[in-house]
């Protein structure tokens, strides 16, 4: 007999596609819908946080002491070097550096201020020394206990596998006892 049209046309594979394809493409724009806001409560700030400053009171941090605090949601940390620390990293030859880089270029014009990312450059840790009795390691400034790497007093990468020294921020001196990195 003369089977109805409608079973026709789901009968045709060509059809059928269309209408799993139109089915399909509906469902992906729905769950677009529904998603992308929840993507962007999930991430409220990447491009504010890409921005976002800290400002650091260093009228607390006494000579030889280093703290810890954060930018961009990472570990930064602040270090207010001795005379000894300072003469200590100004003292190695920059041929004797696998990142040759001296304090003065990683400072910013007032030397016992080392202000660097608390982030050891072999895989990540959070480097020891930026507390109290932590262990600064073998060359007085950071030591990573993950896999040994030890930084010297001016942050610089001395010993073990980390490629490169801790990184320095961007950031200014807003006062002689204020900072704002970033
Ligand atoms: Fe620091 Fe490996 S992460 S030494």
């Amino acid at each position: 007999e003369d089977p109805a049209p409608y079973h026709e046309e789901v009968a045709d594979p060509r059809r059928r596609d269309f209408i799993n394809i139109a089915a399909v493409a509906f469902a992906g724009v729905g769950a677009g819908v529904v998603v992308l806001p929840l993507v962007n409560q999930m991430n409220p700030s990447a491009d504010v946080l890409a921005q976002a400053t800290t400002e650091i009171d260093l009228s607390k941090i006494a000579a030889g002491q280093a703290i810890k605090t954060s930018f961009r949601k990472q570990p930064l940390f602040v270090r207010n070097l001795t005379p000894a620390e300072i003469a200590a990293a100004d003292a190695v030859p920059l041929s004797e550096l696998r990142d040759p880089q001296s304090l003065e270029e990683r400072t910013k014009g007032k030397k016992n201020w080392l202000i660097t990312m608390g982030v050891c450059t072999h895989l990540g840790c959070v480097p020891l020394g930026a507390g109290e009795g932590e262990n600064k390691g073998p060359f007085g400034g950071y030591f990573c206990p993950c896999h040994g790497s030890a930084y010297d007093t001016a942050a610089r990468i001395r010993k073990g596998p980390a490629p490169t020294n801790l990184v320095v921020p961007d950031y200014a001196f807003s006062s002689d006892t204020t900072v704002t990195v970033g």
